[in-house]
């Protein structure tokens, strides 16, 4: 049977860990998934959260291997989507009596609309429920990254069941910070940040300054929904949220995005790269025929020159690169101070790189360098000249 890990005294992990996903919604997950769902002891016993529906196995072992599943008192639904609620039904059925709460109106009403009516308890920021020593507090975080979602403090234990926040598509057996490596968990932390929450990185911004107002003091863990808890370095991922995600803050670097047809957008893809690179700015090249738009994204975010370049297809742009940057315009990046360059190559009409530059153009990037646009091949010299003209934007 598997077992439950314990986090706290009477607080236990019994979650499932999906080892082979690799795919989120669009999004490669190249360490797995996670999917936490957390069981508190107490006059009521209370489960928060209760993972997908095909690890129901492993959800009810691991529950069991603390305690009767039908002795659940408390249901605490954090978020709708179905990698967190899936087993609603599950624990129902094998709890009668449990109460499940949600967050008012729209988790009651994503529930009910999933699950059926089942019997919810809406609640709203600033209400709590006793289960016995603990008082559990609730703070609705809309959109972060669902209308429904929300956060549950447990002050006794000074854990922020932070649901969605904080997480990461990273499956490990350690189930801590400190028991994985860190530099991992705070990459995976980023690409979950770029891919999953950065639309609303307004109302993220809101959920950490509320983690903030608990105070220095109030705060052991925090427990998401995803990835491993946060205990050795708490500290560490609110810095990071607050300095590098939902600033928006951008970094020398560059990345440059594209794809090619016969290789001439490839070289020109790899000139710039290469004058980023003599004057000592990190650059990353993704070729998106190897390279997810996820992954993208993930070195995106906090770039200050953004290349974007695709031959011509039939009068546009080729699909993968449409893909990608209808993906980026998605999870609105704040691209405020964003330096663009289109490239691309064309053999009757420059239709690629100009879509390109119009794409970039209407979500706010500036085009010093209007766009990159080459007939036919490039030989050496118009590789060295658009090098030349990218350290000339670089100064
Ligand atoms: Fe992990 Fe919004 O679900």
């Amino acid at each position: 049977m598997l077992s439950a890990v314990q986090i706290k005294p009477d607080v236990y992990w019994v979650g499932a860990i999906d080892w082979n996903a690799r795919s989120f919604h669009g999004y490669t997950t190249e360490q797995g998934i996670t999917y936490n769902a957390y069981l508190i002891l107490d006059e009521k016993v209370t489960l928060i959260d209760t993972a997908k529906i095909t690890f129901k196995d492993e959800l009810l072992q691991r529950i069991s291997s603390v305690i009767d599943p039908s002795k659940i008192d408390v249901l605490i639904a954090n978020h709708v989507e179905m990698d967190h609620s899936g087993n609603t039904p599950t624990i129902k059925a094998l709890a009668p009596n449990c109460q499940i709460y949600a967050s008012a109106p729209q988790g009651v009403r994503g529930l009910t609309a999933h699950y059926g009516d089942l019997g919810y308890t809406g609640v709203k920021t600033g209400d709590t429920l006793c289960i016995g020593k603990r008082t559990l507090a609730f703070v609705q975080t809309p959109m972060v990254h669902w209308p429904d979602n929300m956060v549950t403090y447990d002050a006794y234990d000074k854990i922020l069941f932070s649901n969605d926040a904080f997480g990461q598509h990273y499956a490990t057996t350690g189930r801590f910070d400190d028991e994985v490596d860190i530099n991992e968990a705070l990459r995976q932390a980023r690409k979950y940040y770029a891919n999953i929450v950065q639309p609303y990185r307004v109302q993220a911004a809101g959920a950490v300054k509320a983690v903030r107002s608990l105070g220095p003091d109030a705060l052991d863990m925090i427990a998401p929904a995803h990835g491993i808890i946060w205990r050795s370095h708490v500290e560490d991922i609110l810095k990071k949220y607050e300095d590098e995600f939902v600033s928006g803050a951008l970094a020398e670097k560059a990345v440059v995005v594209y794809d090619s047809m016969w290789g001439t957008t490839d070289k020109m893809a790899h000139a710039i790269t290469d004058a980023f690179q003599a004057k000592g700015i990190p650059a990353q090249l993704v070729d998106l025929k190897v390279t997810d738009v996820s992954d993208a994204m993930d070195y995106f975010l906090d770039c200050k020159y953004v290349a974007v370049g695709s031959p011509t297809l039939n009068s546009q742009m080729l699909p993968t690169v449409a893909k990608f940057l209808t993906y980026m315009k998605g999870l609105s990046p704040k691209n405020e101070g964003r330096v663009g360059i289109a490239f691309g190559s064309y053999g009757w009409a420059p239709l690629g790189p100009k879509n390109v530059g119009a794409e970039l153009q209407s979500v706010g990037f500036e085009l010093p360098l209007g766009v990159l646009a080459r007939n036919w091949t490039a030989d050496q010299a118009y590789l060295d000249e658009v090098r030349d003209k990218v350290l000339g934007l670089l100064g």
